[in-house]
């Protein structure tokens, strides 16, 4: 498999929650990977202040986990490969449903087609069963927002488990369509799996 492949030049490729020192190069991965987003395709201090204001509204949330990256070894220095942004969008009054919304998504370039976004996917998936398993919440609902420029990564969202529940047109820009994708995550689902 292409995972164990990059395992073997580049050691475990580690997920976990992003690093104050990390920031600068997820926001070069960020440019990089989405040319002609309202805010990536802006100066850097706005990328800042986009992903600082993103952390600041997670801050007194229970249920979140935020910006979480993922890591490859090189040279005995952990380097970025990945990135995305978790959020919590809504939640029920009682509690128990809560919506998430997976955001920026990008892993670097040169490590693609390796298993990385899965595995950020993944990760965040697993954070969301284990608030269920330990009762915090019952459900959760998890929305991803493609724009038409990444239309063909619908497929990969697709392989984790969403469907394309809608699309809005003239959303984030003119013309342009965005597809509304999600998925629902219960205890049952936990039980099956
Ligand atoms: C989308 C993206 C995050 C995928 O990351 P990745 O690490 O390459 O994905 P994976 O290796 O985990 O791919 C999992 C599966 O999805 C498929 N897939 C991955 N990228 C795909 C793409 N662009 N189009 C269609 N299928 C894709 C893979 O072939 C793989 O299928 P397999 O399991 O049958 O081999 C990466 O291509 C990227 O950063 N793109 C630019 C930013 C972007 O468009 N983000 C998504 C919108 S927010």
């Amino acid at each position: 498999m292409e995972q164990k492949a990059i395992i073997e030049t580049h050691g475990v490729i580690t997920i976990r929650p992003i690093k104050p020192a990390e920031l600068k190069d997820v926001i070069k991965l960020l440019k990089k990977s989405f040319k002609i987003h309202n805010v990536f395709s802006g100066p850097t201090k706005d990328i800042r202040k986009y992903l600082a204001k993103l952390r600041k509204a997670e801050e007194n949330n229970p249920l979140t986990f935020g910006i979480i990256v993922a890591t490859l070894q090189e040279e005995k220095k952990d380097v970025l490969a990945g990135t995305m942004v978790v959020r919590t969008s809504a939640m029920s009054k009682e509690g128990l449903h809560a919506s998430f919304k997976y955001m920026h998504l990008a892993v670097n370039e040169k490590y693609r087609k390796h298993g990385i976004g899965t595995k950020l996917m993944g990760y965040a998936d697993e954070k969301i069963h284990q608030l269920i398993e330990k009762g915090k919440i019952k459900t959760a609902r998890v929305q991803v927002n493609i724009a038409e420029p990444e239309k063909e990564t619908i497929n990969f969202y697709e392989k984790s488990g969403f469907h394309v529940e809608a699309n809005l047109s003239n959303y984030y820009r003119y013309n342009e369509q965005v597809y509304i994708l999600s998925k629902l995550i219960s205890a049952e689902e936990n039980k099956e799996g």
